[in-house]
């Protein structure tokens, strides 16, 4: 009998003893096909503990490079290497971060995840949206140059006595920047009660006005674990897809409503069934980095890693 091209998916992933991690804002049919789905710092975390000889990164660079650095003896593949960019990682340079440690040279530098390898390598610790104030505490120093996102340097500053240097000043992730509170208030009036989650790449007038501010990973918790019916999502839309898979496993209904429809991130969208087949038959594309960035970004990331969520 003919396989479809899950089917096909499914069996070259047995055969080759490869795991397919895929970030919360992939399309629905990768999500499904996924063996995990999660936040930055799950798939991390994952990236970290498989025993797969293949690893396949569906999203986009910097995630597949992060997985890489994790398992420098395997292989690492990424489905698609055209315009799979994230652009706020290509935001913060080497060069931004040397100038910076010169003018602050008492500053730890802590880095978004979403940033490219050659970046890390500068960093004392690496963070991301889940758990960027516990990275960020953890630190005796009162100075802490952090970037790129000047957003999420934002929802930080909330949660620390210390000061928070951003750099560059306007590091931002165009999806995000859409959001704005008059999308909030008429939300709100078209469903007075669903709460309002965010995430902290949104405007700080947005996470102020929101109800709650998560990762992707603690919106889904808080979902899952919330005797509420109705929410307001205020991230990637794709990020409804996987709330509905998780609820649909639980046989749970509740109403998912986008804060915006055009809240869509292209880069995740590169990933398709057919490239993740073609990945699998040719085992392209492999992310490689020079050793001595593995080993050097490797530091930070696994700074983060010892200190937990
Ligand atoms: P999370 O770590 O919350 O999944 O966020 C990643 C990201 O790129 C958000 O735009
Ligand atoms: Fe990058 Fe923004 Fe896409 Fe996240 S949503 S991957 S920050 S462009």
């Amino acid at each position: 009998m003919k396989m479809n091209i899950v089917e096909r998916i499914n069996k070259l992933k047995r055969e080759k003893n490869a795991i397919i991690l895929a970030h919360n804002y992939q399309p629905e049919e990768i999500q499904r096909v996924a063996d995990f789905t999660g936040d930055s710092l799950e798939l991390c975390r994952m990236a970290e503990k498989t025993d797969a000889d293949i690893v396949i990164f569906c999203g986009v660079d910097f995630m597949a490079e992060t997985a890489k650095i994790l398992n420098k003896d395997k292989k690492v593949l990424i489905p698609e290497i055209k315009d799979t960019e994230c652009p706020m990682a290509h935001q913060l340079s080497p060069e931004m971060l040397i100038e910076a440690k010169k003018r602050h040279p008492n500053a730890k530098v802590v880095i978004y995840i979403n940033t490219l390898s050659k970046a890390k390598v500068l960093a004392d610790g690496v963070c991301t949206s889940a758990n960027a104030h516990i990275v960020v505490n953890s630190f005796e120093e009162d100075e802490i140059i952090f970037g790129p996102d000047r957003n999420l340097g934002y929802y930080v500053e909330k949660s620390t006595k210390k000061k928070i240097i951003t750099v560059p000043k306007d590091g931002h992730c165009y999806v995000h920047k859409k959001f704005t509170v008059e999308d909030i208030l008429k939300a709100k009036e078209k469903y007075p009660n669903a709460q309002v989650l965010v995430h902290p790449e949104c405007d700080p007038e947005v996470q102020e006005m929101a109800d709650y501010v998560y990762s992707t990973g603690g919106m889904v918790k808080h979902v899952l674990n919330s005797p509420e019916k109705e929410f307001i999502i205020g991230t990637e839309v794709d990020m409804i897809t996987r709330l509905k898979i998780e609820l649909e496993k639980k046989r749970e209904k509740k109403k998912l409503i986008p804060l915006r429809e055009d809240a869509i991130c292209e880069p995740m969208k590169k990933i398709t069934l057919e490239k993740l087949e073609r990945c699998l038959v040719e085992e392209k594309y492999e992310v490689v980095l020079d050793e001595e960035i593995i080993e050097r970004a490797k530091r930070a990331i696994d700074y983060m890693l010892s200190i937990g969520r």
